[in-house]
């Protein structure tokens, strides 16, 4: 089966899931959206009340701050992948539960080895702690290890993991805002090293 069909099989399952009581609550599951064949991958939080309406990641205001960001380095939507840990969104937008997490998180393993992304960028520190930790790194806060790289090895090769701010953390802070485009900046950097 290719990359195509797998990826359909697997957004089919997600629209239907009720592995947790996020399942119960939500309008549209969120699965991802975006190329198949990308070289990096983008891993928020969880879908808010637009994605919920909408059944697309990122597409508030967040979304409108991660279109800027991908714009400034001449990248467009269709040439990377956009996804979530938790593919529901939790009510009034809270935090996901470790269990949610628990119970959510194996479709992006999944996303994952089936895309097989030269680099993953989690936005946030709920993403930022279960991709370093599912590559066996250790978790520190958001604002020590963002923009930095680490390189974890996979059955499909290397890959490099770049944690970052989450660009909901920049709409009424121009620092971070400053921040995610410098880390932006060192993004375009490494894409372009790997040809
Ligand atoms: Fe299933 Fe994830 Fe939605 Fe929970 S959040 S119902 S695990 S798709
Ligand atoms: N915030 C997220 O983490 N993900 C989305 O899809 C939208 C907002």
């Amino acid at each position: 089966m290719g990359k195509e069909e797998l990826m359909k099989k697997l957004e089919e399952k997600i629209r239907n899931c009720q592995k947790c009581p996020l399942g119960q609550l939500r309008t549209n599951a969120v699965p991802g959206a975006g190329s198949y064949d990308a070289k990096v991958m983008f891993v928020g939080e969880a879908p808010g009340y637009w994605e919920d309406q909408k059944g697309l990641p990122f597409v508030g205001r967040a979304g409108k701050v991660l279109d800027e960001l991908l714009a400034g380095i001449c990248l467009s939507r269709d040439e990377v992948y956009i996804t979530n840990i938790v593919k529901c969104r939790p009510p009034e937008n809270r935090d996901p539960t470790e269990e949610e997490i628990r119970a959510c998180a194996p479709y992006l393993d999944r996303q994952i080895d089936i895309i097989r992304p030269r680099v993953i960028v989690p936005l946030g520190r709920h993403s930022m702690r279960y991709i370093l930790e599912k590559f066996g790194f250790k978790p520190e806060p958001i604002s020590k290890i963002h923009g930095k790289t680490f390189e974890a090895r996979t059955l499909f090769g290397k890959i490099i993991i770049m944690p970052m701010y989450h660009p909901a953390a920049a709409l009424y802070r121009p620092p971070i805002r400053e921040e995610l485009e410098k880390d932006f900046v060192k993004l375009a950097k490494i894409l372009e090293e790997l040809g």
